[in-house]
């Protein structure tokens, strides 16, 4: 077909600057078609679709829930902390009846990261709907501070004294990477391989959406150990979105979010109290939780793939590599980081 449309174009082209000009029109509207997805919806009905969301106790996964339970779809919530999942399962069994829905909502303790309540959650999951055709990742940890503090070094303090890191410092540091490895890699990656054949095998419409960050994708201070784990489940997802072509993979690249977040740091200093917090209050200065759980659900429903929010980060991306000196001091303005 689009061998006989390019044929079309150049006999066009031998015609007159019209004909091209129209030719070239018509390839284009129709390379735009065939390359769009069918309409989600078609196949997966918003109040029959079945969704997964790990990492639903707090934050954006939890407001997502609230937005999917109200919407009519089968919900299923994950996370760790048992009271705070109670609470957010009796919000959205409240929310679901309200839309004259009932019996959609699960709620299963669980560690992205163990593989037996990976299994045991599936297991759940298949006995109650059959199936699955939504996967939400949105559990995640975060690490807050220049890696040479985490390991006990003081970078400002004059001489060689103190400047050097000790074996206690490198394994306290060490003690901080597996922390953050097993929260935003080793978890992804345990229900990348439990739910990916799941999903491929049981909905006419699967879908995986990431919450990463875009400090997955441009370096900042304070963000060592945050920023490269978040990577590395970005590009494990990103290679496995080519691996399974037939599931559509959204990766969503959000800057700072209102919340807790920070709360969930793994990398405090020895002996200290409490994580410092480098940049501006988050619930000052950062994203609403709703404007990004509304963009996560939009780019679900039209299966994007990449999406930076607010979106002139993609910008800065591409700027990072043509310059990135510019990107390292606004990196370095924004975390209030001197050197
Ligand atoms: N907040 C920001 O500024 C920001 C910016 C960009 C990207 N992000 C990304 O957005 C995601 C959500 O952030 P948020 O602001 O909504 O943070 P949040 O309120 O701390 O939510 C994180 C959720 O993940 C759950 N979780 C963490 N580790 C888990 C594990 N191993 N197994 C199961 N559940 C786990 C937590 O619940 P339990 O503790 O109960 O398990 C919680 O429900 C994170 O992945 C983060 O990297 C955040």
């Amino acid at each position: 077909m689009l061998s006989s449309m390019f044929t079309g174009v150049s006999q066009a082209a031998s015609n007159s600057p019209l004909s091209l000009a129209a030719g070239i029109f018509t390839v284009s509207l129709s390379t735009i078609y065939l390359l769009q997805r069918p309409c989600r919806t078609s196949k997966v009905p918003f109040t029959q679709e079945r969704v997964l969301i790990l990492g639903a106790t707090s934050g954006v996964g939890r407001t997502l829930a609230h937005k999917y339970a109200s919407r009519g779809a089968f919900v299923c919530v994950v996370g760790r902390r048992t009271a705070m999942l109670d609470e957010v399962v009796q919000e959205c069994k409240a929310l679901s009846s309200q839309g004259g829905f009932k019996e959609r909502i699960l709620g299963i303790r669980g560690d992205c990261a163990d593989v037996q309540d990976m299994l045991t959650l599936r297991d759940a999951v298949q006995g109650a709907w059959s199936g699955l055709d939504t996967v939400i990742l949105t559990a995640g940890v975060s690490a807050l501070q220049p890696l040479m503090s985490v390991a006990g070094i003081d970078m400002s303090a004059p001489g060689p004294v103190g400047s050097q890191a000790n074996a206690d410092g490198i394994q306290h540091a060490v003690k901080a990477a597996t922390a953050a490895v097993n929260g935003n890699f080793i978890g992804p990656y345990v229900v990348a391989i439990t739910f990916i054949p799941f999903l491929t095998r049981t909905s006419p419409s699967a879908s995986i959406m990431l919450l990463s960050s875009v400090a997955a994708v441009i370096p900042a201070p304070t963000r060592s150990l945050y920023a490269s784990t978040k990577s590395a489940s970005l590009l494990l997802y990103q290679a496995l979105s080519i691996e399974h072509p037939s599931v559509a993979f959204t990766f969503m690249l959000p800057g700072t979010i209102e919340g807790d977040f920070r709360a969930s740091a793994v990398d405090n200093p020895p002996g200290a109290p409490a994580p410092k917090i480098h940049e501006a209050d988050p619930n000052k200065h950062g994203l609403k939780r709703e404007v990004v759980a509304d963009r996560c659900m939009r780019a679900i429903d039209k299966a994007e793939k990449l999406v930076f929010t607010p979106v002139y980060f993609r910008v800065g991306h591409l700027l990072y590599w043509v310059w990135p000196r510019f990107m390292e001091w606004r990196a370095r303005v924004k975390y209030n980081f001197k050197h």
